[in-house]
């Protein structure tokens, strides 16, 4: 029997490139089968190794196989002569006689065919869902998407995959997303893509599909106070309260309006932005109760803007949400929201001013900044407040890495992200945000505007008070 097999082996691999076809296929199954136990038994869970085995090996394996047939067609063209002279020729004569190899010979080619397809099956399957996991979008390309990662870990969205809100539903978006894929490896490899990676992303699954999923629109009601502390940058670090009342509502019979009443059911809204940043509008339209469009033109661009290729959309939930996941920090907010929680003591006399010194230095690379940012704070106390070191040489520590992580969690420099790189459109203060429509450039023919009173969006309880707001504010 055992004969009969290795001859077998030799026939299919009688010419060179058959011969090349079989040792890399039979390579990579046995490469895949020792890097899968080693990874079920939790050796290996790296991206780059799942790279390897879902990715590298199970191409090797097609191109082997590929190979075999290849080699074949190619040998019999060369020498004219049929594959069954060569392939026999491995047989001996009473093999061929006494044991009808030609029945054999199909009954092995068709079983070892069945047992690819099984395995390629198996592996596939293995592959895609390798590639939808988050660890593997978000560190597979290493630094590409470091700082993507960084920010969905630490945000809301933590538990739901990339590929929920980046690739959409059915085969079309997954045979999409997958070339998509195949370039940015390509891109990676050879650092073609842009830094930043420029937003909007187009690939990014309707709203409807995505966010909807988990938070429904009808849900949207009533006000939702948010309060927060600022600390000024003075000895004391004196600490000032506000308090918003954002409108949240989405409107409907009886109910209160706010700023879900854009993507309430019965409302439409839909722009046309001079380009792809939609930054700046053309024109916003709202759908009236008869189906006509009320238009709302931007009186502070001038006729040339409007080039003919603006882009036009209806506005959904990453109109505003823009930064639902990757969140990324502005350096004063963050210094006061560690100063609130109590991760930096407010003890420190200028702990604040120092601190944002420190992160709004100019550094050429992640290692530098976290050394100076630790000399700005450390030698200011050192020299200022010696008599202090002693007894608050703990709370110097934590200040220093708290201010350390706040850098690292939001500056890359390798991918030219620096503050403010990623402005949120929820608000007005990271940029012009709601302030894109709602502003007195944008009139319609009737003369109304998009209004802008301070109380359309939120009702303003506290500004930077001297005390914190209490139970009756609210
Ligand atoms: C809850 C939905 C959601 C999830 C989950 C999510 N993203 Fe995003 N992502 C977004 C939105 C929204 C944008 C910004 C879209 C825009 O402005 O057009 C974005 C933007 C990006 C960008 C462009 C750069 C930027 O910050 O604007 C990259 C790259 C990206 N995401 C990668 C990832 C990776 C990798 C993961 C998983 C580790 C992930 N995303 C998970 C919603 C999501
Ligand atoms: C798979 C479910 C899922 C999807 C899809 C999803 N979210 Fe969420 N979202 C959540 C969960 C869970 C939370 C956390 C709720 C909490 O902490 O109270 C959350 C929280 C939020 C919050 C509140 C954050 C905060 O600070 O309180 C916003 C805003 C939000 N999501 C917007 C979006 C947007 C915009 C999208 C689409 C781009 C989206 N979500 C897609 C599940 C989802
Ligand atoms: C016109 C801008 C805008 C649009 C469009 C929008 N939101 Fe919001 N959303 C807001 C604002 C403003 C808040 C309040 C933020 C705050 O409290 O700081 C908010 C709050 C939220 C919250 C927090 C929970 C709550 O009720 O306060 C969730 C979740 C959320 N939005 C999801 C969505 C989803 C999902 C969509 C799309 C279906 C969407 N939003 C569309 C502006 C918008
Ligand atoms: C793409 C343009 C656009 C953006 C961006 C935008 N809005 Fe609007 N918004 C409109 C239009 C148009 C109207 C309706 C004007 C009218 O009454 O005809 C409106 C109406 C509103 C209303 C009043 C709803 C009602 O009738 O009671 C609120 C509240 C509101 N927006 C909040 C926000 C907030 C908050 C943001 C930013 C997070 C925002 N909007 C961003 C276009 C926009
Ligand atoms: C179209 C809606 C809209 C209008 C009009 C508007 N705001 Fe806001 N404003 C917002 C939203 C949304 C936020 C909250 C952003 C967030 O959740 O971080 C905000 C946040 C703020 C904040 C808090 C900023 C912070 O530090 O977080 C202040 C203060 C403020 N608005 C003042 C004003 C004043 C003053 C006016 C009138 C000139 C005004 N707003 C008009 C939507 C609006």
């Amino acid at each position: 029997m055992r004969r009969l097999y290795l001859a077998f082996l030799r026939g299919v691999s009688a010419n060179k490139i058959s011969r090349t076809g079989v040792v890399l296929t039979t390579t990579a199954f046995f490469l895949f089968i020792s890097f899968e136990a080693l990874r079920l038994s939790g050796m290996l869970h790296n991206a780059y190794v799942g790279l390897i085995s879902y990715l590298g090996i199970p191409i090797i394996f097609v191109i082997g196989l590929a190979l075999i047939p290849f080699g074949w067609w190619r040998s019999t063209k060369l020498t004219g002569r049929p594959f069954w002279d060569l392939f026999s020729r491995e047989f001996s004569p009473e093999d061929i006689t006494a044991r009808r190899v030609g029945a054999r010979v199909i009954r092995v080619t068709a079983l070892l065919t069945l047992a690819n397809f099984i395995f390629l099956g198996a592996v596939s399957s293995r592959t895609l869902h390798f590639m939808d996991e988050p660890h593997f979008c978000g560190t597979a390309c290493h630094q590409v998407m470091d700082p993507e990662w960084t920010t969905y870990q630490q945000s809301p969205h933590a538990e739901v995959k990339c590929v929920e809100c980046h690739v959409g539903e059915g085969l079309d978006a997954l045979v999409n997303s997958k070339l998509n894929g195949a370039w940015q490896v390509i891109s990676a490899t050879f650092e073609l893509y842009e830094k930043p990676i420029p937003t909007p992303v187009h690939t990014l699954r309707p709203a409807r599909e995505t966010c909807e999923e988990c938070h429904w629109p009808q849900k949207f009601h009533g006000n939702t106070a948010r309060s927060w502390t600022t600390f000024r940058q003075d000895s004391l670090n004196t600490p000032r309260y506000s308090t918003l009342l954002m409108k949240t509502g989405s409107g409907g019979v009886g109910k209160p309006t706010g700023s879900h009443w854009h993507i309430a059911e019965e409302n439409t809204v839909r722009y046309a932005s001079i380009d792809d940043e939609r930054e700046t509008m053309i024109w916003v339209e709202v759908k009236q109760d008869d189906g006509s469009w009320k238009r709302y033109m931007n009186t502070s661009i001038d006729g040339e803007e409007e080039s003919g290729d603006e882009i036009v959309r209806v506005m959904d939930c990453v109109d505003c949400h823009n930064r639902a996941t990757h969140i990324y920090e502005e350096p004063e907010k963050a210094l006061d929201e560690r100063m609130e929680r109590g991760m930096i003591s407010r003890d420190l006399p200028y702990i604040k001013k120092r601190a944002l010194g420190a992160l709004l230095g100019s550094y050429p690379d992640k290692p530098t900044a976290l050394e100076q940012i630790d000399l700005h704070i450390r030698n200011f106390y050192q020299q200022e407040y010696p008599e202090l070191l002693p007894e608050m040489a703990d709370e110097i520590d934590e200040a220093v890495a708290v201010t350390q992580a706040i850098y690292d969690r939001n500056i890359h420099p390798e991918m030219s992200i620096d503050w403010g790189a990623y402005p949120s459109h929820l608000g007005h203060e990271q940029g012009p945000g709601c302030f894109r429509c709602h502003d007195f450039s944008m009139e319609s023919k009737d003369g109304d505007f998009i209004p802008m009173d301070c109380d359309l969006c939120h009702t303003i309880i506290a500004d930077e008070d001297r005390e914190p707001p209490t139970f009756l504010d609210l």
